[in-house]
């Protein structure tokens, strides 16, 4: 009895070492998605929000569709600095990869809706993204007699936004990373990684510091840090995505956003000054495929967001330091990010729409 103690409390001494010695982030493999007990997942209705994802009767001029912004082929992505827009607007941030996406708690770079069902609404009313009215996204559906039968045989019931964004959420959740490299090597099998990719680990939870914001199963602490990432310069000029950025913090009543020429990240939410340029963590799971990075694409490779972390994060932040990661660790790093973390494609095929 007294030995079996004794482990117990060893091994919770060790956990808790652990996780100081890493400075409160452990890396995990990935596990099962989670699902709320609101929306279980089913395979028809996975099938239906595939089938929504894909269709451009949800975006106002019938040209976009999830899709457009979010392409199987880029990783769930759609490889430009700023993301796509509805015709003659711009929009302001990158597209972010929706691979893994059902393990955030905040969802979007600046945390503004909490959850998959929440989020998917936004896209199609917003006006520099598929810019269509709910109520006639509803009717637009209505008369699709294909749509009428999947969600009465899906929901029991009428086509309403709630469910249009619940199928989609559902079918989100089906985008996951498998076979990487990295949950085996966590599983036990030391031989998934190379020599130089496991070096690489030993940076990223060491003299890197990664660990402390690139933690759990999707290398993301879910949380908001302002690291300062400077403002894309090929933008700065662009009055689209003035116009565009001014909407979006009038809309989160934001009082000078008449004269706003920058994105003030988590603080358009919470306006609570230590949130001004804050961003979510994003997932570096597939992170090879998602180029451009930050939430403005300022940095075109992997190298570039290494340099950015070595010499200490943008100006005036008070979140990271130097590292003085030398060229060979600055490699080794790189390539941990790249073999450790790439799984296998996920490969979707173009359903048909209704
Ligand atoms: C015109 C391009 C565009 C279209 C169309 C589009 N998105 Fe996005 N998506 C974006 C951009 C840009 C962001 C980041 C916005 C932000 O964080 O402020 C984003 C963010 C997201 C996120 C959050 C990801 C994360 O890591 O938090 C999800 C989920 C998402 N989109 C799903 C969808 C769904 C579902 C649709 C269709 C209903 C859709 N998107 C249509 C460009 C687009
Ligand atoms: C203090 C928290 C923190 C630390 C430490 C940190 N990151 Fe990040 N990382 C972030 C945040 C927040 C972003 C998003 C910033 C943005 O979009 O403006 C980010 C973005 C990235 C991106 C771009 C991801 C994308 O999809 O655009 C990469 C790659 C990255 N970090 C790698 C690293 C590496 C490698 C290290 C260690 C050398 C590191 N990070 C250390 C918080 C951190």
């Amino acid at each position: 009895m007294n030995k079996r103690i004794t482990i117990i409390l060893c091994v919770f001494i060790s956990l808790f070492l652990a996780v100081i010695v890493s400075g409160g982030g452990t890396l995990q493999p990935l596990g099962p998605v989670p699902v709320p007990d609101t929306n279980p997942q089913t395979a028809e209705k996975i099938e239906l929000g595939k089938k929504l994802f894909f269709d451009r009767r949800l975006s106002g001029d019938g040209t976009m569709s999830c899709a457009t912004c979010h392409a199987p082929d880029m990783a769930f992505t759609d490889g430009q600095e700023i993301s796509l827009s509805y015709p003659t607007t711009r929009n302001w941030r990158n597209a972010p990869t929706l691979v893994n996406v059902g393990f955030f708690k905040n969802i979007f770079h600046d945390g503004r809706a909490s959850s998959l069902e929440q989020q998917a609404l936004f896209p199609l009313m917003s006006s520099f993204e598929m810019n269509l009215n709910h109520d006639y996204m509803e009717e637009k559906l209505r008369v699709v007699p294909e749509y009428v039968e999947s969600f009465k045989k899906v929901f029991g019931g009428d086509i309403t936004r709630e469910r249009v964004a619940m199928a989609i959420a559902t079918f989100e959740r089906t985008l996951v990373s498998a076979n990487v490299p990295l949950d085996k090597y966590l599983n036990g099998d030391k031989s998934a990684l190379s020599s130089d990719a496991q070096k690489g680990l030993g940076i990223f939870t060491g003299k890197g510091k990664c660990i402390d914001c690139h933690n759990g199963q999707i290398l993301s602490d879910d949380k908001f840090h302002a690291l300062k990432v400077p403002e894309n310069p090929e933008h700065q000029g662009d009055e689209r995505i003035t116009a565009t950025r001014r909407f979006v913090a009038k809309i989160n009543n934001y009082a000078d956003f008449k004269t706003l020429n920058e994105d003030p990240g988590r603080y358009l939410i919470t306006k609570d000054a230590k949130d001004w340029k804050a961003f979510r963590t994003p997932t570096l799971r597939e992170i090879s495929k998602t180029a451009p990075y930050m939430h403005n694409g300022v940095f075109a490779a992997l190298g570039e967001v290494i340099d950015f972390f070595n010499n200490g994060g943008g100006k005036g932040n008070a979140v990271l330091k130097p590292l003085g990661l030398d060229s060979e660790e600055k490699r080794l790093l790189k390539i941990f990010l790249i073999e450790a973390l790439s799984g296998e494609e996920i490969k979707i095929a173009s359903p048909v729409i209704p």
